[in-house]
């Protein structure tokens, strides 16, 4: 297959996890005789910085020309503590989403076996989840009317929802939960916001059509309190904008690290993938960055173009390195000195060529395998 993927690395930590990504990603076109091209453009505090824009016209340009986007991250610690800042690096983020109408953000949170004692989280509470956070991402308090007095005293945020952007979202999920156990929660707020109700009501409508899926309801409260409690009872997790950006971090708990977790962002005509994570600024540079969450972004994306083998190869690779304690310092303070690069080495080596890659390990851990 002929893949023209545009790469928008982005602020902080963004260039160096991305980077991981296409060693990765050219190791599978290597492998299964498949071509894809990579071309760079910026956005975020870096495209503020040379071009005066957070979404420059030809970063928006190029997403649209290539058939997708493998993102990094975005944000800068200095447009952070300056709330009057005209423009902002997330901006540019907020802007990809609406002008591609990637409308539904798939947050997939595993608890890998054998990274159970990696989280703050009790063992038996977390081992077996696997949960799919389905987050609507073009809509809700993200993108309803912003106001700020002349005084600057006051300001508010709408919370607006329309029947279409529920529905179209809603049956993804219900889609996805058909091909796992078969049962969407919807998190909200109902009890407060009518924006709520309408989800509820909507939601109630489209499950209609899918009788094998079980549906429930869950106060955002609550959920957020269920996630850590018992995330099992999870399958797949619908909810609105700003409910599934907080949980789907509160969530990343279960798997040990944030570095973990990839995400796709989807909607009629194209599609993006980055790690849920941010730019992380305190790490840029140090080599010390997870770059799995943006590997297994690019595993979602080789999905997306229904490549399963391949992305069930990056998966296997992936849980190999966790397994062997090929890990950067977020999971690794045995040996915090395995870096970015080297876990990109491994999974890219482990593509290549699983079996060397195993025999190789004691050499990996003293730094003089001829694969790295
Ligand atoms: C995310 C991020 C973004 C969001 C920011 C960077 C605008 O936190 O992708 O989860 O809030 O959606
Ligand atoms: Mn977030």
């Amino acid at each position: 297959m002929k893949l023209n993927i545009a790469v928008l690395p982005g602020d902080g930590i963004g260039p160096e996890v991305t980077k991981q990504s296409i060693k990765v990603l050219n190791a599978i076109a290597m492998e299964f005789n498949h071509s894809f091209s990579f071309k760079h453009a910026s956005v975020g505090a870096v495209a503020i910085k040379e071009k005066g824009n957070p979404l420059p016209e030809e970063t928006l340009k190029l997403c649209k020309q290539n058939n997708a986007i493998l993102f990094g991250a975005i944000g800068d610690p200095k447009y952070d503590n300056d709330p009057s800042a005209p423009v902002r690096p997330e901006q540019g983020l907020l802007k990809l989403r609406k002008e591609l109408g990637l409308f539904a953000n798939i947050r997939p949170v595993k608890a890998y076996d054998t990274l159970l004692d990696k989280s703050p989280l009790k063992e038996e509470r977390i081992k077996g989840t696997d949960i799919s956070i389905y987050r609507e991402l073009t809509g809700g308090i993200y993108f309803g009317e912003k106001k700020l007095n002349e005084e600057g005293t006051e300001a508010s945020d709408l919370c607006v929802y329309s029947k279409f952007e529920i529905e179209r979202i809603t049956h993804l999920a219900f889609k996805a939960a058909q091909s796992r156990n078969k049962k969407v929660t919807l998190v909200d707020k109902a009890n407060v916001l009518e924006s709520s109700r309408l989800w509820r009501k909507i939601v109630t409508q489209v499950s209609k059509g899918y009788q094998d899926v079980t549906l429930d309801f869950l106060f955002v409260d609550n959920a957020a309190m269920q996630l850590i409690l018992n995330p099992k009872q999870f399958d797949v997790l619908l909810t609105e904008n700003m409910f599934g950006d907080i949980l789907s971090d509160e969530a990343s708990v279960i798997g040990g690290s944030i570095g973990l977790l990839a995400s796709a962002s989807v909607g009629e005509k194209y599609a993006l993938f980055e790690p849920i994570h941010g730019s992380y600024p305190q790490a840029k540079g140090k080599g010390i960055a997870n770059p799995i969450a943006s590997i297994l972004s690019a595993a979602m994306l080789l999905e997306h173009f229904a490549l399963f083998k391949e992305a069930e190869l990056i998966r296997k690779a992936v849980e190999k390195s966790l397994e062997l304690g090929i890990t950067t310092p977020d999971l690794n303070s045995r040996n915090p000195s395995i870096t970015t690069d080297r876990v990109g080495d491994f999974i890219e080596d482990f593509i290549i060529n699983p079996k060397d890659s195993n025999i190789n390990f004691a050499n990996i851990h003293l730094g003089q395998s001829t694969i790295i």
